[in-house]
């Protein structure tokens, strides 16, 4: 009888384009529910977008957007890339549905009737950013989450009594298998240790959002909201008998990958809501790390964001998927470059597996007119061939049982052991000579060596198939045994390879690249990133601070909720200083980006900006500028960026710098 298989990724906040950490998440789940499915197991996989919360609310107005028209946008966005990167998500939710709505609503209702829902005033620090409650903060603190300064929230809301749950959370936690990897089950057990107190699960300050049952004047917390998804989305609080069924069924799920940030929403909150409500708790919640770029998590805010387009335009999908999975150890952090990427291509996809398909395929098409040939008898046979039979054998085993353990870049590891094992069983029994003699007793050899080489690539390319699908269905056609998705993989062993089997047409697989790769792929980002004014600080969806608001995103989220505007002291916040630039010259391979060092009375700044198509470095030299001079420092190319120049941002994106018709004094303060 099939198991069903029930994952998801969290669902993606639609204030931020996506970018290479959203599909990092979505791909990790994809190659699982493709494993599942290859393995008989009925299989749910879902994603789908965030769409409430204060958060989305001022995105939309700061682009003058509705949410709703904002929301539509984005979440279309994630739709799209989801569907060109070839991701087998079997449903998409978004929070703004009428199906969601309706069952967050019953999902309150009930944690409400069971007792565990009650009317307060909520006086403390709140993140907008994370939507996140910061007990303990003071105002002004920053958030220990992402270090933008809390707001204050003085509101009558409902509140969840976390407080109660303390106990049994601490008991699940005693299941190791529920939060992995071990380090963030040990965080997550000392911080719920430590005390939890209840948490407001309303807000009456805006209205994005979905209303309490029963008391309209209040939205549903977008945590509480969104992390319903994982229930909504399959048939919670349906009053359709397929959809209760499928809830029946499917629910509850066997893993909700998150990153690490989450956790605590994950790991606390979403299982305690669950409990209150009556309801299974989930089996497992696997938390991976960040990818980070430039040394820093890749994110909005930061500006630091690779788009996984530019990846899919010059390497195609595959390759980033066999990146991600493999470079980066499942669970910690790992670093992202242009560099890395193609090395790994180039070494294990272009000259790996595809190397080893194409010139096994076509050794096959040559000698033996494209079938697949006879293994010959005993007295040909030799230790080598048994030893790549045995290899393959083990590494089907240990494929399993590392990828079931989450350790995808062992699983791959041990795969791709097998591929160069089988290189060398090639080279060591040079084939091409035994081809030139053509006695019966080569060419029994020569049948022989290719049949075991290309029954080792078959293997090699079922396992890898969950984590590059388009390629390996290629390789599987190529080898004449059709649709790879019809493989079962359960039943996965040595010698199925059928004797005769016409091969397909031979194609390579993954064309070699070059440096002129990495060139194109650099350049795309740039171009992208190039936003002139903010090159040194966010670039591709923070607001420029001369165009349409602050870029630091400190200052965004202090801003007070009403009407979007900030205060005196939030604005003082900003140092802006006269500054005279000093030195100027382009930074090597990039069209955009100049190096400026720059006097600002007390010091000289390298600043990068992004404003090499409007000004010629030499017209720079000796002129003032205005300086945002207490931005965090940041890296780009290699070089530390110490502030940001200030200009107008034409129509065109073409920068004009701020400037004086007064003479002012170096250093002098705006204000
Ligand atoms: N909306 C919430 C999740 C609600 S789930 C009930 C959210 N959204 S998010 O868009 O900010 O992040 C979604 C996922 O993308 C998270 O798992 C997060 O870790 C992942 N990533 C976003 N940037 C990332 C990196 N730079 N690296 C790795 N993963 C990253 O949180």
């Amino acid at each position: 009888m099939s198991r069903k298989f029930y994952i998801t990724t969290p669902i993606y906040y639609v204030n931020a384009h996506p970018h290479i950490g959203h599909a990092y998440t979505t791909i990790a789940c994809d190659m699982i529910a493709r494993r599942h499915r290859m393995l008989g197991d009925e299989t749910f996989f879902l994603t789908g977008t965030d769409e409430h919360g204060q958060k989305i609310e001022r995105a939309a107005q700061a682009a003058g957007k509705t949410p709703q028209q904002y929301a539509d946008e984005i979440s279309a966005e994630f739709r799209q890339l989801w569907k060109r990167m070839g991701i087998t998500n079997d449903d998409f939710i978004r929070t703004t549905e009428d199906r969601h709505k309706k069952r967050v609503q019953e999902l309150f209702r009930t944690i409400r009737d069971n007792g565990y829902i009650y009317k307060g005033t909520y006086t403390g620090q709140y993140c907008v950013s994370d939507e996140l409650y910061v007990d303990g903060a003071q105002p002004g603190d920053p958030c220990p989450t992402c270090g933008r300064i809390t707001e204050t929230v003085h509101e009558e809301n409902y509140f969840f009594k976390l407080s109660a749950f303390q106990e049994k959370l601490l008991d699940l936690y005693t299941n190791p298998d529920f939060i992995r990897p071990e380090t963030r089950r040990n965080e997550v057990n000392s911080f719920v240790r430590s005390g939890l107190r209840d948490l407001s699960v309303s807000r009456s300050t805006f209205t994005w959002g979905i209303p309490v049952p029963d008391d309209p004047k209040q939205v549903i917390y977008v945590w509480l909201d969104a992390l319903a998804n994982y229930i909504t989305a399959i048939g919670y609080g349906s009053k359709h008998a397929a959809a209760q069924a499928a809830f029946k069924k499917f629910w509850p799920a066997d893993v909700h990958m998150i990153g690490k940030e989450i956790v605590r929403f994950h790991c606390v909150y979403w299982p305690a809501f669950l409990l209150a409500a009556g309801l299974q708790l989930p089996k497992a919640i696997v938390a991976h790390g960040w990818l980070l770029f430039e040394e820093s998590k890749m994110s909005k805010s930061r500006g630091n964001i690779v788009r996984t387009e530019t990846i899919l335009d010059v390497l195609g999908a595959d390759a980033l998927r066999y990146f991600l999975l493999r470079e980066v150890v499942f669970g910690q952090d790992g670093s992202f470059s242009f560099d890395a990427l193609v090395q790994r291509y180039n070494s294990d996809l272009a000259n790996g597996l595809g190397n080893l398909a194409s010139r096994t395929l076509t050794m096959i098409n040559y000698y033996f007119k494209g079938e697949v040939p006879y293994p010959s008898h005993a007295a040909a046979r030799t230790t080598a061939d048994d030893a790549i039979a045995e290899t393959a054998s083990k590494t089907i085993r240990e494929f399993g049982t590392l990828f079931d353990q989450f350790q995808f870049s062992r699983a791959l590891e041990t795969a791709w052991a097998l591929v160069a094992a089988v290189d060398k069983y090639i080279v060591d029994n040079e084939p091409w000579a035994l081809g030139e003699k053509n006695d019966e007793q080569n060419r029994a050899r020569l049948a022989t060596v290719l049949y075991t080489a290309a029954e080792a690539l078959r293997i090699a390319t079922a396992l890898a198939h969950p984590v590059i699908p388009e390629s390996t269905a290629k390789i599987w056609a190529q080898m004449g045994l059709g649709d790879i998705k019809k493989l079962a993989l359960n039943e996965l062993a040595w010698g199925q390879l059928r004797l005769g089997t016409k091969l397909g047409e031979v194609q390579p697989v993954f064309p070699r690249a070059d440096k002129s790769a990495i060139e194109r792929m650099q350049k795309m980002e740039d171009e992208r990133r190039g936003a002139p004014v903010a090159a040194t600080q966010a670039v591709a969806e923070t607001p420029s601070l001369s165009a349409q608001g602050p870029a630091n995103p400190a200052i965004q989220a202090a801003a007070p909720a009403a009407n979007n505007k900030i205060s005196i002291d939030d604005f003082a916040k900003v140092e802006l200083r006269v500054g005279l630039v000093k030195v100027a010259e382009r930074v090597p391979k990039s069209d955009k980006l100049l190096r400026l060092e720059v006097d600002i009375g007390s010091e000289v700044r390298q600043v990068l900006a992004g404003i090499a198509e409007a000004y010629a470095p030499e017209t720079l030299v000796g002129r003032k500028v205005v300086i945002v001079a207490n931005l965090a420092p940041r890296k780009l190319r290699g070089m530390e960026s110490n502030g940001m120049i200030v200009a107008a941002s034409l129509e065109d994106g073409k920068p004009v710098l701020a400037g004086f018709l007064e003479d002012v004094p170096v250093g002098a303060r705006l204000k």
